[in-house]
């Protein structure tokens, strides 16, 4: 078991007062409880994905129990429809009829959808209601569950609506990873590469050296994996929680094109880490046309990927470079119209460009590679 600390600074005292634990390990499922009852409540409401309802979103609630904690369990339909305005106006209306008031403490169980989803409704019901985290898949354990970022998704977009709201503290339970189809967890390694790439050299080579066994789910690599990936997101949110100084956009590598790719395969259809991975081979490519890397650190990056199992390809039906390019343009991160790209200078450092010549976008986004060889 490990314990990483979020440090968030900035505003004296009521700022300390805001970092948290993320417990990794496994089975610490059971640490729930005891750490709700500190937070001092009686009262808590467990809002999990309904295809984990049975299985781990129960034993937290039974970790609750045990301390005396009145924990009931509401449910959201699988898959990322559910992070919708309607999906939230739901669980407001629950937590309502429940008599949910701000003593109650949310527990969100599952993926990132509903971590963002319960996030968010917890961020804004009653003004602010403390939130706890238990990532169920690894995208939710080395990313979204540690942060803080919150969001629903528009049909223009997504994550267009959304909150910075911390959780009080996080509990990544590798165990939980066990039931998740193989497809997601080898989407989820995608956030783990991407860790290597803007901050983490040794953890990149790392990677290369346990490629097999991660991809095997070998538990002893994976923990290996989430605590690291974990660390590195603890740090690079406790430096820039507010995404002021652009070291918290590093997070963002691959993200621009991915949600391109994303929101024109329709959300669902490309799963988010598979949609990064594609977008971290484009990142890549455009900063090796740009001359900000050598080819070889493409060429490292997409062995990787591959050797994990990820693609670095687009599928053919999302290949519309006008389409493409029209979604990034509306993404939030573009910066007075301009296409703003996170860019690695070598693996283990990226960088903030906004000065890329559309034509080398265009060439990056219409180029299509053979797909990986089995
Ligand atoms: N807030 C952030 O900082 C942040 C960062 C990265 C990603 N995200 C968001 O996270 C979402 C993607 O998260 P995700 O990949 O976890 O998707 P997800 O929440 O949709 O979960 C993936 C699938 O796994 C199922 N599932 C969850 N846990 C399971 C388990 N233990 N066993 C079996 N099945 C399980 C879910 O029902 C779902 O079908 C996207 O909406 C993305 O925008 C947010
Ligand atoms: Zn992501």
């Amino acid at each position: 078991m490990a314990t990483i600390r979020v440090h968030l600074e900035g505003d004296g005292a009521a700022a300390a007062d805001r970092s948290y634990d993320v417990v990794c390990g496994r089975g610490v499922v059971a640490e729930v409880g005891p750490a709700v009852a500190a937070g001092g409540t009686r009262r808590a409401v467990v809002v999990a994905d309904e295809s984990i309802a049975r299985t781990h979103a129960r034993r937290v609630q039974e970790s609750l129990g045990a301390l005396g904690i009145d924990a009931p369990l509401l449910t959201v339909p699988s898959g990322e429809t559910s992070k919708s305005a309607a999906a939230a106006e739901r669980l407001w209306n629950e937590f309502a009829g429940m008599a949910v008031d701000r003593r109650t403490h949310v527990v969100a169980v599952g993926g990132g959808v509903v971590g963002d989803l319960a996030g968010f409704v917890a961020s804004t019901f009653a003004r602010g209601l403390p939130v706890w985290h238990v990532p169920t898949t690894l995208v939710a354990q080395v990313d979204s569950a540690i942060g803080g970022k919150t969001g629903i998704n528009l049909s223009g977009g997504k994550n267009l609506v959304g909150t910075f709201w911390q959780p009080r503290g996080v509990f990544a339970d590798i165990d939980t990873l066990d039931t998740l189809p193989g497809r997601e967890f080898i989407s989820g390694l995608a956030e783990v590469v991407k860790y290597g790439m803007i901050v983490d050299s040794a953890f990149f080579s790392w990677l290369e050296a346990h490629a097999g066994p991660l991809a095997g789910r070998d538990p002893t690599a994976v923990g290996t994996a989430v605590e690291r990936s974990a660390a590195t997101k603890a740090e690079v949110v406790s430096r820039d929680e507010f995404e002021t100084s652009g070291q918290r956009a590093a997070l963002n590598y691959g993200h621009t094109f991915a949600h391109a790719y994303e929101t024109l395969a329709g959300y669902g259809t490309l799963l988010h880490g598979e949609a990064v991975a594609i977008g971290m081979a484009r990142a890549a490519r455009l900063a090796s046309l740009c001359g900000r890397i050598p080819p070889d650190v493409v060429e490292r990056q997409d062995a990787l990927l591959h050797a994990l199992g990820l693609p670095t390809a687009a599928p053919q039906a999302v290949r519309d470079v006008d389409a493409l390019l029209a979604v990034m343009a509306r993404d939030k991160k573009s910066v007075g119209g301009r296409l703003r790209f996170v860019l690695p200078s070598r693996i283990g450092q990226v960088d903030l460009v906004d000065d890329v010549p559309e034509q080398l976008v265009r060439q990056v986004l219409a180029t299509a590679e053979a797909p990986p060889k089995e």
